[in-house]
């Protein structure tokens, strides 16, 4: 059996750096654990205490229910695979993946046995006489996790170990990972920033943001009930629409959700509108997600909103339509890729939210993240409004063009509702 657990584990740098702010998280025997989140947000550092590579400055690590901050690395029957793994180049793959036993003193005859075991699994028996030199990325990484994995650790620590393959031998490797570990059923927790590799591998995700730990759940209870926007924004391709709304009641009869030009209505007898309400007259965030949005004609009653095509993007099984719909939308800050490298309030306002960032420690941001008076709605260091493109999926290569009006169906159950400070308004819904 193998379990870890953090209790309240910060890490602060000799330069004050808060690498990792009282994260608490227990992986289960057997789980395939995703730590995701951004660059520099503690991953490693998560995991390099827990093989025992660093220590905590408060908190504590169990293993098996026992601490383990007086045990020192080898002694943790913990493997770890970094980006960056060094194989010796003179030995064959079968004297690399054999070195650790070596190293303990296993005798010649079963560090073969062995070796050939843990190749087998990794689809490499056939190379085991070749160099590293004469090897695939693909295969080179293999021999580096079956050089971990030959000494039957009960915990296996994976640090982003296929960034930097090419996506079509990544897709591949994460189905063997996942698999190989599940048939060994070592425990794993596998570092990424790539939030499909954590939605694709993930018995359970740990999001990270600033060293905070955001969110923790199976892939889809992240995805359908993220607990803060910016886990909302992190996760799913296309990303979340996130627009802003002002919120009025209408007692016994609704809650209006006013995006600018178009209101959404949440029945009174709705059980989220409760919740809801209690922002009267103030802003909140909704979130909807593509696939909440069906074209419809523009006659069509109900929940609707009305737009125009700014662009189209085909991408072969599908095309999105990215509409303008008069409302503000929230980018939040580092969820990576196009979302966040675009803001539409220009280069003096990114720049603006870089110098901010830079003048102000990590440590002091994750103090206030954490309790202090900040709204997220008012930092431009953690987010920016922009004119909404809705995004909304089509059928491949559609009849419509950009400048085309459009209607969409709102799947109103779908909706997702963040306060000011991007935490969820609980609904008690799922
Ligand atoms: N040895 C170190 N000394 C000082 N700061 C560090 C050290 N290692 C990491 N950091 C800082 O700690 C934070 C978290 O780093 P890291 O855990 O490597 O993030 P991630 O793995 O999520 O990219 C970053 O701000 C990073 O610059
Ligand atoms: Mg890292």
């Amino acid at each position: 059996m193998s379990t870890v657990a953090l209790k309240d584990v910060t890490k602060i740098w000799p330069d004050g750096t808060l690498a990792v702010d009282r994260v608490s998280l227990d992986v289960r025997d057997g789980e395939f654990m995703v730590l995701l989140g951004p660059s520099g947000c503690g991953k490693s550092t998560v995991l390099r205490m827990i093989a025992g590579l660093e220590d905590p400055t408060e908190g504590d690590i169990l293993l098996n229910g026992e601490p383990v901050l007086d045990v020192p690395p080898r002694d943790r029957s913990i493997a770890m695979v970094f980006q960056d793994f060094a194989l010796y180049p003179h030995m064959t793959v079968a004297d690399n993946i054999g070195f650790p036993l070596k190293l303990s003193g296993v005798e010649p005859g079963s560090r073969q046995d062995r070796v050939g075991t843990v190749a087998g699994a990794l689809g490499i028996g056939e190379v085991l006489g070749r160099r590293p030199s004469q090897l695939s990325g693909g295969q080179r990484q293999r021999v580096a996790m079956g050089r971990a994995m030959v000494r039957r650790p009960g915990i296996f620590l994976m640090d982003e170990p296929l960034s930097n393959l090419d996506s079509g031998l990544r897709a591949e490797l994460r189905a063997e990972i996942t698999s190989m570990t599940r048939e060994l059923g070592v425990t794993t927790m596998y570092v990424t920033h790539d939030q499909a590799e954590a939605l694709t591998m993930a018995d359970r995700v740990a999001i990270m943001r600033r060293g905070v730990l955001q969110d923790l759940g199976t892939p889809t209870e992240v995805y359908r009930r993220p607990a803060t926007l910016y886990v909302a924004a992190f996760l799913g391709s296309p990303r979340m629409n996130l627009l802003e709304a002002q919120v009025y009641v209408h007692l016994d009869r609704y809650v209006a959700l006013n995006f600018g030009e178009q209101t959404l209505y949440l029945a009174w007898a709705d059980p989220r509108s409760r919740a809801v309400a209690r922002y009267h007259g103030e802003r909140i965030v909704v979130g909807v997600r593509a696939e909440a949005l069906t074209p419809v004609t523009p006659d069509t009653p109900g929940a609707v909103l009305h737009g125009r095509i700014r662009y189209l993007e085909h991408h072969g099984h599908e095309s999105l339509a990215y509409l303008d719909i008069g409302a503000t939308a929230i980018v939040v800050d580092e969820v990576g890729g196009p979302a966040a490298e675009q803001p539409a309030g220009g280069t003096l306002k990114r720049l603006g939210g870089a110098l901010q960032r830079l003048t102000r420690s990590n440590s002091v941001s994750a103090q206030e993240e954490r309790g202090g008076p900040v709204s997220l709605l008012n930092d431009p260091g953690r987010h920016h409004r922009k004119a909404a493109e809705l995004s909304v999926r089509l059928a491949p290569y559609p009849a419509v063009t950009s400048g085309h009006p459009l209607t969409v169906a709102v799947q109103m159950d779908a909706l997702h509702f963040f306060d000011e400070r991007g935490d969820r308004i609980d609904v008690g819904w799922r």
